[in-house]
């Protein structure tokens, strides 16, 4: 077939076909705006991811201030040439030490070191069997691996063992989330390594929602399932959830962190985690680790939250961790009942597509740790007083 050229286009319509997607979203109620919080917002957060609530501790800022007036305001470079300094080496350390592995690499995002460790430990004879409900950034890191990838079924190991028995590829990685960002569920850890270990495969889990919450003291979902530390595990964790700060981290054996170090694209060519956020993440580890009732806590608030959403008729999930969504009839009444809770003096996640992998628009509450069982209280009459009418 003869292709015709592309038309001319005058300069002031090369983007117009970004209004016409624009205007595609609005019909579908898909439409994301964004709104500037003020310091001191008199609502009750049930938005943030700040599980433990310790964003706003004095022991936790206090260690971001230090970190910024010793450090400075950046890292100056990247982790191999400048951008180490020993608070991102005593970071490294206490984190391994903390949730049970042999080391740990800090990244500046959760979202980097998921690409890291998909695009590191896979090769084109590699076949990645991936949670149908995983994480973007786990995701996108499938994509970027050039391994073939296999979309297994939410939550099912024999899938995944099946998936493993007839590959034709050398190596294989299952990977999943720890805690699902949505619904809150934690996924089957032990069955997927089960799985895993039958099958030559290593296992890949990000603990972004674990960490600070499951676990002995809130060490996470891979220490709750004895599987931290183990030689064919890995862990990615997020540093901006529990821990109050912001960056990420691979955990794992100690030859998979120095392969890492060397080779992964998202740790070379890219600036170390700010000085401020190693020094927080740090401060809000010796916090947990001091006070390892926190994670108690954070879970005892979202089963609280769950049934009493429940029992107030509402489709509300059952957490395995902090979180706990509430269904919702569609994407436009999520924003609005979101928007009514915000009037109401509440703050809820508002999770719609493409963020929910089965297209269920839900209201996403964060059960943080340091809530009172009078806001509690008032949350859930918030959010009852404010659904809509079947
Ligand atoms: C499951 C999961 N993985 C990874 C990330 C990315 O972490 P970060 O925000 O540190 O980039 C998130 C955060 O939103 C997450 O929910």
């Amino acid at each position: 077939m003869v292709q015709s050229p592309a038309p001319a286009l005058a300069p002031a319509t090369v983007f117009d076909w970004l209004d016409e997607a624009a205007e595609l979203r609005a019909e579908a109620g898909l439409t994301r705006t964004l709104r500037s919080r003020p310091a001191d917002d008199p609502v009750v957060d049930l938005a943030s991811n700040d599980y433990l609530g310790l964003v706003h501790h004095p022991a936790v800022t206090r260690a971001a201030a230090d970190a910024a007036l010793r450090w400075g305001g950046g890292s100056t470079g990247s982790r191999l040439v400048t951008g180490t300094t020993e608070l991102h080496t005593e970071l490294e350390r206490e984190l391994a030490e903390f949730t049970g592995f042999e080391a740990a690499l800090v990244f500046s995002s959760g979202y980097a070191a998921n690409l890291a460790a998909l695009t590191a430990l896979t090769d084109p004879d590699t076949l990645i069997v991936s949670d149908a409900y995983n994480h973007a950034s786990l995701i996108d890191g499938c994509r970027l691996s050039r391994s073939d990838v296999h979309r297994a079924p939410h939550a099912d190991p024999d899938a995944v063992a099946d998936v493993l028995r007839t590959r034709t590829h050398r190596r294989a990685l299952v990977v999943s989330d720890t805690v699902f960002s949505v619904d809150g569920n934690a996924a089957p850890l032990t069955g997927l390594s089960a799985a895993a270990r039958a099958h030559g495969a290593a296992l890949l889990v990000d603990d972004a929602h674990g960490l600070g919450v499951l676990g002995p003291g809130g060490a996470g979902a891979p220490a709750a399932a004895g599987l931290a530390g183990e030689p064919d595990v890995v862990a990615t964790v997020t540093l901006s959830k529990s821990l109050g700060s912001q960056g990420g981290a691979v955990l794992g054996p100690r030859r998979v962190i120095r392969h890492l170090t060397e080779t992964a694209r998202t740790f070379i060519f890219d600036t170390g985690l700010a000085p401020a956020a190693v020094g927080a993440a740090l401060g809000a580890l010796r916090l947990l680790r001091a006070e390892p009732h926190r994670a108690d806590r954070a879970r005892e608030v979202a089963r609280t939250l769950a049934a009493r959403l429940t029992a107030a008729g509402l489709h509300a999930s059952t957490p395995d961790a902090a979180v706990v969504s509430v269904r919702t009839p569609g994407p436009e009444a999520a924003v609005r009942w979101a928007a009514d809770c915000r009037t109401a003096g509440l703050a809820v996640g508002c999770f719609r597509p493409p963020s929910v992998p089965d297209g269920i628009s839900r209201l996403r509450l964060t059960a943080r740790g340091d809530l009172t069982d009078q806001q509690i209280t008032h949350a859930v009459d918030i959010i009852t007083a404010t659904a809509p009418t079947p």
